[in-house]
């Protein structure tokens, strides 16, 4: 009975402490009295709640205000560290003819989304996560675009079944690659548990977020399922990101620094930003990003070796340190890194 996923609850018409020990240690969660009052309704509805999210992963949608943001390269090096973390995730790139996703990994396709799909009644999570291709870091992805010819097989009403599916054998489905609101965009962001809307200081970014962020109150989203996140953030940016974020009204989760030769070193040359720049201040605000996330700090990636031996400590100066601040900051502001999703 002991770690079922049903979960026992022992009821008895008086308290006793002999009984409750008895019971707990049979595997009882709960032990309720039953003396008229109400709660075992009380029980019943705590438990249920519970249990509708106990075991199952979170679907985490990275969307971009506008193309070239930053999406594919956040979703990735956010999917990256939640899998160096420990965190069982996978990343899927629903852009089926021309995502990125593989390349900006440096990983060659294995089984396609639209095989998942086809499979998906007859596999359990170890042959799930055998049949997809793995990187280093320890992240699965999940992509179209090597299988083009099935590519039209990934309709929209299987959006949701699908990440459904991941999410009970993954903690973390990361999703890339949606773009606009076409029906497959729709089904995958009403389908996922936290949207990550990446813009940045220009004014065409800060408009198209602002009509994004007017048709997910459009689609009903609660207040809880959207975050901004700045990318390319500069302090010295003539547009001021608290400004920003204020009168977007919806709260940031953090800001990633800009620094595009580090960036487009580790982009080309397949890498994580863990990998290529581990001591990078975009590192770091990705890394709290991450630690937001997941509510909690998650630890640095270790590196094996000599070079780990004799690597410097200190943070490598290529652009001004945001995220490190974001614990101390208020829950709406733009540097926040305490909450879980
Ligand atoms: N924090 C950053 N600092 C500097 N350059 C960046 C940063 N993030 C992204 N870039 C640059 O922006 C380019 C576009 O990034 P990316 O492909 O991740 O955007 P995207 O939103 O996924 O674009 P698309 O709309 O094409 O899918 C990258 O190739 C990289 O050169
Ligand atoms: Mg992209």
């Amino acid at each position: 009975m002991h770690g079922s996923p049903v979960p026992v609850l022992a009821l008895a018409s008086a308290k006793d402490p002999d009984l409750i020990l008895r019971a707990m240690r049979a595997g009882a969660r709960e032990f309720v009295v039953l003396d008229g009052s109400h709660e075992l309704a009380r029980v019943v509805e705590r438990l249920l709640k519970q249990g509708a999210k106990d075991g199952v992963g979170r679907v985490i949608t990275v969307f971009s205000a506008k193309g070239g943001s930053g999406a594919t390269f956040i979703a990735a090096n956010l999917a990256g560290m939640l899998a160096e973390a420990g965190q069982r995730c996978v990343l899927v790139d629903l852009d089926l003819e021309l995502g990125d996703v593989q390349v900006t990994l440096d990983l060659s396709g294995r089984m396609p989304i639209s095989e998942v799909l086809r499979n998906m009644h007859r596999m359990d999570g170890e042959l799930l996560r055998s049949s997809l291709a793995r990187h280093a870091s320890g992240v699965h992805v999940l992509s179209q675009v090597d299988h083009l010819e099935e590519a039209e097989q990934v309709k929209a009403p299987l959006v949701a079944p699908l990440l459904r599916f991941l999410a009970t054998h993954f903690d973390y489905v990361v999703l890339d690659g949606l773009q606009g609101f076409g029906d497959l965009a729709l089904a995958a962001l009403d389908a996922s548990d936290r949207i990550l809307l990446v813009l940045s200081q220009t004014v065409p970014s800060l408009k198209n977020a602002q009509r994004c962020l007017e048709l997910f109150r459009a689609f009903r989203y609660d207040g809880d399922k959207v975050r901004l996140v700045v990318n390319r953030y500069q302090k010295s940016d003539p547009i001021d990101v608290e400004a920003m974020v204020d009168s977007l009204g919806s709260p940031a989760l953090g800001l990633v620094g800009n620094n595009y030769g580090v960036v487009t070193t580790a982009i080309n040359q397949g890498l994580l930003m863990s990998e290529s720049a581990p001591r990078s201040r975009i590192t770091v605000d990705l890394r709290n990003l991450a630690a937001t996330l997941v509510g909690k700090p998650l630890p640095e990636k270790q590196r094996s070796g000599f070079r780990s031996l004799f690597s410097s400590k200190k943070t490598t100066p290529d652009e001004p340190r945001v995220s490190a601040r974001e614990a101390k900051e208020p829950p709406h502001g733009p540097h926040r890194a305490t909450e879980s999703t």
